[in-house]
């Protein structure tokens, strides 16, 4: 079974990628922790991929929990694909931990760098520059899907002074300071469709009067900044005038 979650659509199109080859069962993450559902039953001995974004050179806390909590019986070849917007860091030490702790036969961690889409703190590309980045990703997408069907250990990047400073101090505070919603707001293109409220992964938005509020259980997805068809949230002052990024596969 292939599990993704994904803000922008880029771990969904490296998990369709993997699925079309692999015939995996999809499962979709953002659905399931918002109808706050675990996994679904796995089968003994079956593959596990795990595609997800990073957040903070690690994969995003709430993926982390909802591995931690769900149940998978039985054995199972476990493998993580994080797309990112840079690197990974030093995810893989983490990843290892976690499956040692679940039980799970940890098969490594692809690192595959797609379009920057934190776009509440970083710059999103254009379009073009988009495009020309997902094309320069599909080489590793393939290399990835030829070790998961032969069986390999999936390549790591090397381990660095960096990578470790950024996945384990880095990270530790980067998520209580930076990832809260207090910055969010809807301009007055705001056309009241609810979309930012389906989109949410978190249910984290409410609508008040027609328009979207933001309360206190954020992951800085950015599904609702940039999946805005009126391009009506911004963050603070600095997502203005930037591109709202969304995979375009
Ligand atoms: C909260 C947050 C944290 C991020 N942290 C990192 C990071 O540590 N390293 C990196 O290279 N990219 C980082 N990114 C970029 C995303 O990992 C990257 O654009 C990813 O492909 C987005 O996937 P998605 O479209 O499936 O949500 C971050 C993005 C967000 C929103
Ligand atoms: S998605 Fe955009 S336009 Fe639609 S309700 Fe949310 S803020 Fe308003
Ligand atoms: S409020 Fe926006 S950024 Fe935060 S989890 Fe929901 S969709 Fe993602």
């Amino acid at each position: 079974m292939l599990f993704y979650f994904s803000g922008t659509g880029n771990s969904a199109y490296v998990a369709k990628r993997i699925s079309e080859v692999t015939g995996e069962e999809i499962c979709s993450i953002n659905d399931k922790i918002k109808s706050d559902k675990l996994a679904p039953k796995t089968v003994d001995n079956e593959r596990l991929i795990f595609v997800v974004p990073t957040y903070g050179w690690r994969i995003p806390r709430i993926v982390d929990s909802w591995i931690r909590n769900s149940h998978f019986p039985g054995n199972h070849q476990v493998y993580f694909v994080m797309t990112c917007g840079s690197d990974i860091g030093n995810a893989g030490r983490y990843l290892r931990k976690l499956c040692n702790a679940k039980d799970l036969d940890y098969r490594g961690c692809a690192e595959i760098v797609m379009p920057e889409n934190y776009v509440a703190l970083f710059t999103t590309p254009e379009k073009e520059e988009a495009a020309a980045i997902i094309e320069r990703a599909e080489p590793a997408i393939s290399g990835v899907i030829d070790d998961i069907v032969k069986g390999n250990n999936l390549d790591e990047p090397g381990q660095t002074v960096s990578g470790k400073i950024k996945s384990s101090l880095i990270n530790t505070i980067y998520y209580p300071t930076i990832i809260h919603a207090k910055k969010f707001y809807a301009t007055d293109a705001c056309i009241s469709c609810g979309k930012c409220q389906k989109d949410c992964p978190l249910n984290n938005i409410n609508m008040a009067n027609g328009k979207p509020t933001w309360g206190k259980n954020c992951t800085h997805c950015m599904a609702c900044i940039c999946g805005c068809p009126a391009e009506a949230i911004e963050y603070g002052s600095h997502s203005k005038g930037l591109p709202r990024y969304q995979c375009p596969k």
